[in-house]
This record gives C-alpha cells, structure tokens and sequence, in this order.
C-alpha cells in the first residue's frame, strides 16, 4: 500500500523560535495525533531552524526533513550542508529540486539526481520535486518536460532510489499563486507520473501534490486515486490550516 504524505515546505520563513512554536502546535493537534496510522506528517524548516523543530518535534510521530543539502558528504564546498550531518541530527527527509531551486540556483536534473542519492545513501527519504512551467503547460508539453526529468533524475540517481523516493508533482504556476492544479489536471500528471514510475517497477512510490494547496482545496484533491498527499508551502505556516490538511488526508486514507 501507498504510504500517504503531508509535508510542509516552509521555505525561507521561521527563525528557531518561530520554529519551536509552530512545530508544538502541530504535534499537540488532533488530527496530527491521529495520522500516524494513516498518514506520514513531515515539516521542513530552513537549516538553522531544524535543531529546535527537532526538539519541539521529539518523541512525536511528526518526522522533521530539510529543503535541500548538497550532494557530496564533505569536501571543499563552502556554504553547503552535507545530507550526513542532516541525517545524524535525527532528520528524515529532504526536499531535492524544488522549482524555486531550480530557477535560482539553476540546478539541473543531474544534480538533483546526485542529490536525491546521496540522501538516501546516508538514511534520508527524498522529496523528489517535478513540474511544468505556465508557458510549458500552454505550449502542451507537460509530460514531455515531467517525463524527461524523471528520467534523467531516475538516470543520475539509480532506479532504487527513486523507489525509495517520495515524488512531488508542482506545477511551477500553482506555486504561491494562489491558482491550484484543478483535481482532473493534477490526476492526470499523476497517473502520467506513475506510468513513468512503472516503467522500472516503481509504480508504489508515492506521489505528492504540491501548490498552492489548503484545507478547502485538498479534499478534492485527495480524492484522486494517484494523488498521495501534499507537499504544503504557504498554508503549512499556519498550524490551523496545516493540520486541518493533514486531518483531510486522515479522511481521505480511511
Ligand atoms: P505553495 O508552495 O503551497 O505555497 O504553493 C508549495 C511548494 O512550493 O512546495
């Protein structure tokens, strides 16, 4: 069975102690309390707010993941954190080629690739991120551009990760726009998605939605048979509304 996925992207927001407090309003609500069962909740705050989510998240089943790490272990990168030291503080998960990485730090689907290995080399699960852009949707190439980077990721990153990988599908334009995929758009790249996956046996990973979702749109959006949770940026900022998604998928996964 496929495991159901809520995570929260919080991007360059939170300092440690905005972290502390929002993260102990997720593990004190009672559909986050309820989802172990049913649903894996992740939250994802910037580097130097991990250390307090950690603590404010211990002996909770709320699993914390950073948004990006490099893809060596060590070496001469300076102002790069290794996927290792992520690992050993205690985090699960990483987020590898977000949109917004990829636009303003260029990084290709190689390194995402590498990025995505070495993470779950050193115990991580990745947030493999994929998606078309607005002109890239209107010129009808979407499964063109989230074919080819599956499998150029799936090339640079070796087959079995990608099995051992959480994908989220995020359509560049219903990023922090306010304009989610509708259900039927959304299903469609996902069921696409899957028939990629299932190419090399990897049909039962799971696959996130991830724009501009909330708690009014995520039920429907749930509703579709390939669509396995979310991956949440501007409404995982409020607790509320993060844990109300999260009591949506409970919903939904039952
Ligand atoms: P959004 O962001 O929910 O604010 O659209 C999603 C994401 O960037 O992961």
């Amino acid at each position: 069975m496929r495991t159901k996925v809520i995570a929260g992207n919080w991007k360059m927001n939170t300092n440690p102690e905005d972290a502390t407090e929002l993260v102990k309003k997720i593990v004190s609500s009672a559909s986050v309390q309820l989802a172990p069962s049913l649903v894996r909740v992740v939250v994802c705050p910037p580097y130097l707010s991990l250390a307090n989510a950690l603590i404010a998240a211990g002996g909770t089943s709320v699993s914390i993941g950073a948004q990006n790490c490099h893809h060596e272990e060590k070496g001469a990168y300076t102002g790069e954190v290794s996927p290792v030291v992520l690992a050993g503080m205690g985090l699960g998960y990483v987020i590898v080629g977000h949109s917004e990485r990829r636009r303003y730090q260029l990084e290709s689907n190689e390194i995402i690739g590498r990025k995505a290995a070495r993470a779950h080399e050193c115990g991580l699960t990745p947030i493999i991120c994929v998606g078309e852009t607005l002109d890239e949707r209107e010129d009808d190439i979407t499964t063109d551009v989230i074919g080819t980077q599956i499998r150029l990721i799936t090339a640079s990153a070796g087959e079995d990760v990608v099995k051992a990988s959480v994908i989220a599908y995020e359509p560049v334009w219903a990023i922090g726009t306010g304009r989610a995929a509708t259900p039927l758009q959304a299903q469609d790249a996902h069921a696409f998605i899957r028939s990629e996956l299932h190419i090399f046996g990897a049909q039962d990973v799971s696959i996130l939605y991830g724009g501009s979702v909330t708690d009014e749109n995520a039920s429907l959006l749930f509703s579709c048979p390939d669509i396995d949770g979310a991956l949440v940026g501007g409404a995982s900022l409020n607790a509320d509304s993060f844990c109300s998604i999260v009591g949506v998928a409970n919903e939904a996964a039952r």
